[in-house]
């Protein structure tokens, strides 16, 4: 009798955690498995010797495969890479599997347990294999229907094409437009408004709706995988990285600060848009529609520098490059002479034989700009298809910063051969291209004239120079605050309603909204590429800060006195000194430790203090430029949120999920305090 009973209890049990869904791997691991530990510290030394050999070797055997298909995009080469990706795949399954079964929070050596966490923390080979290799399938799905999406033409796009319907082949063959450059180059370069919304709602119709379920499998793969490594979720899983328990809030704390500095610039930008549209597209005090702000998601404003600040006075230092004879080899030879006069070394044989630094004619060549490190020590790359411009210029020095961080950390075993968190690589690197690309340095170099001293920081080039700055970086960390506080919603929320959470977020954060009504049946984050292949984003708002954190420390190195802005460490022998030392520690300090180590004792924490000095004379300038701006910011009324609050039939569903789920979710935690 009670052995039935309790089968039919089993039976509602099961159901009602198969309808837990993400729950459900939490039973299997916490309540009815547990591995048994081992915590031989000679066993943890000998695998993880073991480890560094192997892991370096597939490391290079990957870098090269992929370097050949990013050169030389054969349908060879791409199957010989994605042999070397599934062997490199196994092989992080198999470590990882090794590494799980010591119990690290018994072994007290600090340096042994910090590797071995490394590899058990990431990834996902907690699935098993069968669910691994569908959550990779499920990735490898999104990302090539990202790729594949085609857009018709504006003008031969309009429905009376679609309605002909006489000539499909030839409809067909005409719709080619790629993001890549076509849709990038309409938002950055047209004014017609009409252009612009179609340009952003029919990409969004071809690349969202058609991820969506499976991105919704993707989360439930992604929170099963978190689980089993030790995390409630994926979005805590991803956090982990960033070594602060209270990241979650950390980063939001952060952007309350540098608000009113973007809500200044925003109300600028609005202003000047304003004049520009009108009535018909934005209203003088309310959010800007994402399709007018030069850059398919919003996310960098560079491009529109033009409308809201019409009388330029920028000087052409690309123009000044080129009359000075400038070749890719050069600019290159001047970044590599940047950091030999800090007192770092220069690019080795290899570098100079094996990179890639204009685009080669003979051979289909992926042209995104990219530092590489085979992981033997001693081959590293840049790949960039230089132009003679002064933004190459920068990204020449970009690029090149990561190459002297591979190379500065070398010593460290492979498991630190990386920054503590991956902002800390892109923060150096804008650090050093913050440093290059300002008035002071070019001037010193020869590629621009006009007189510049620290006395005249407030200058209209300088002023220019900020709000160039300006609209590249802060746009872009609302936005990189947008997408990851809504994936770690999604993640711990379910993907209920995802789409208005989407613009919910944006209008907080940004002051953006669609410029066309949304639905749940639209996937808008997915129009992301990070979002749809399971990367990180939260590291650009972190290296956004940080950067400016690591350059007025450089400053400070360097003894510069005078405004932020103004400063250039180049021949600072002691600013390279300090540079070297942080980067030589790879990832075996911590990110609270290197912080600390970087700012020589003053803080272990992130702070945007730098950020806002050095954009201090720039907040003076728009206050001034927005004396009669009715409102600093945004206010957002019913028809600005309705856009995407959708009514009607999918609002009462997704009503009724909501409840569903709430109901479920108190059944569940119900059962877990059972059962524990
Ligand atoms: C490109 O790859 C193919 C193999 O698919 C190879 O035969 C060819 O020589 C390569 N071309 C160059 C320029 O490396
Ligand atoms: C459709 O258009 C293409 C190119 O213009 C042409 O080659 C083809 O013959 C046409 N097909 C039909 C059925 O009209
Ligand atoms: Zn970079």
């Amino acid at each position: 009798m009670f052995r039935r009973l309790w089968k039919f209890y089993s039976l509602i049990l099961l159901i009602v955690i198969n309808s837990c869904g993400i729950s459900s791997a939490q039973f299997s691991t916490d309540l009815f498995y547990k591995e048994p530990a081992n915590d031989n510290l000679g066993d943890v030394v000998q695998f993880l010797r073991e480890y560094d050999r192997e892991a370096s070797d597939t490391c290079n055997r990957i870098a090269t495969a992929e370097w050949k298909y990013a050169t030389n995009a054969t349908d060879f080469n791409r199957r010989r890479m994605k042999e070397q990706q599934n062997l490199a795949s196994k092989f992080e399954c198999i470590s990882w599997r090794r590494a799980s079964r010591y119990d690290t929070s018994r072994i007290l050596e600090n340096n042994l347990r910090r590797q071995l966490d490394r590899i058990v923390y990431q990834g996902k080979c907690g699935l098993g294999d069968e669910k691994h290799l569908e959550i990779t399938h499920v990735i490898t799905m999104m990302k090539d229907n990202y790729n594949q999406v085609r857009v018709c033409p504006y003008r031969a796009g309009q429905t009376n094409l679609y309605s002909d319907g006489h000539n499909i082949t030839s409809y067909h063959a005409y719709c080619d437009l790629r993001l890549e450059p076509d849709l990038t180059s309409i938002m950055e370069r047209s004014r017609n408004e009409r252009e612009l919304k179609y340009a952003w709602t029919e990409f969004r119709e071809k690349v969202g709706p058609p991820n969506r379920n499976t991105f919704m499998r993707y989360i439930d793969l992604a929170n099963q995988a978190a689980v089993q490594h030790g995390f409630r979720d994926a979005g805590e899983q991803m956090r982990e990285v960033y070594e602060d328990p209270d990241f979650f809030f950390t980063v939001q704390d952060l952007w309350t600060q540098v608000q009113p500095l973007y809500k200044q610039l925003f109300s600028f930008v609005r202003k000047g848009l304003y004049i520009k549209y009108g009535d018909n597209v934005l209203r003088s005090d309310g959010p800007i529609p994402a399709h007018i702000l030069g850059n398919m998601w919003g996310q960098n404003w560079r491009n529109i520098i033009d409308i809201i600040k019409p009388h330029l006075e920028t000087p052409d230092i690309t123009g000044e490059m080129i009359k000075q004879g400038y070749t890719p080899t050069k600019i290159f030879q001047v970044a590599e002479e940047f950091f030999t006069s800090l007192g770092l070394p220069p690019m080795s044989p290899e570098f100079w034989r094996n990179s890639i630094i204009q685009k080669p004619n003979d051979v289909y060549t992926q042209c995104a700009a990219s530092a590489w490190d085979f992981c033997n020590l001693l081959d590293f790359r840049i790949k960039q298809c230089t132009q003679i411009s002064l933004e190459d210029f920068i990204n020449s020095h970009h690029e090149m910063t990561h190459i002297h961080y591979y190379m500065q950390y070398t010593t460290q075993p492979f498991i630190y051969r990386d920054s503590p968190n991956p902002a800390f690589h892109e923060a150096v690197a804008h650090a050093i291209a913050l440093n290059v690309g300002g008035p002071v340095h070019l001037q010193k170099i020869g590629l621009l004239s006009s007189p510049i001293s620290a006395s005249n920081g407030n200058s209209m080039i300088n002023i220019e120079y900020l709000l160039n700055v300006a609209l590249d970086k802060l746009p872009f960390m609302a936005f990189s605050l947008t997408v990851e506080k809504w994936r770690w919603y999604v993640f711990e929320k379910g993907p209920v309603g995802m789409n208005s959470r989407w613009w919910d977020l944006r209008l907080r954060f940004q002051g953006i909204i669609p410029p066309d009504v949304r639905t749940s049946q639209h996937f808008d984050a997915g129009a992301k590429y990070h979002v749809i292949s399971d990367q990180d984003y939260i590291k650009y708002f972190v290296a956004t800060i940080l950067q400016f954190q690591i350059y007025a420390e450089l400053c400070s190195a360097a003894n510069h006195i005078g405004p932020l802005h103004t400063c250039d460490f180049y021949r600072s022998r002691e600013a390279g000194r300090l540079l070297s030392d942080f980067m030589q520690r790879g990832a075996s300090l911590s990110s609270s430790q290197l912080i600390k180590l970087i700012t020589r004792g003053k803080t272990s924490r992130l702070s945007v203090d730098p950020l806002l000095e050095f954009f201090r004379p720039l907040e003076a300038w728009l206050e001034s430029q927005n004396r009669d701006e009715s409102i600093i910011g945004w206010s957002s009324n019913m028809d600005d949120v309705q856009l995407f609050q959708y009514i009607g039939f999918n609002h009462a569903t997704d009503n009724l999920n909501l409840r569903l789920n709430k109901l479920l979710t108190i059944i569940c935690s119900m059962l877990i305090l059972k059962l524990m």
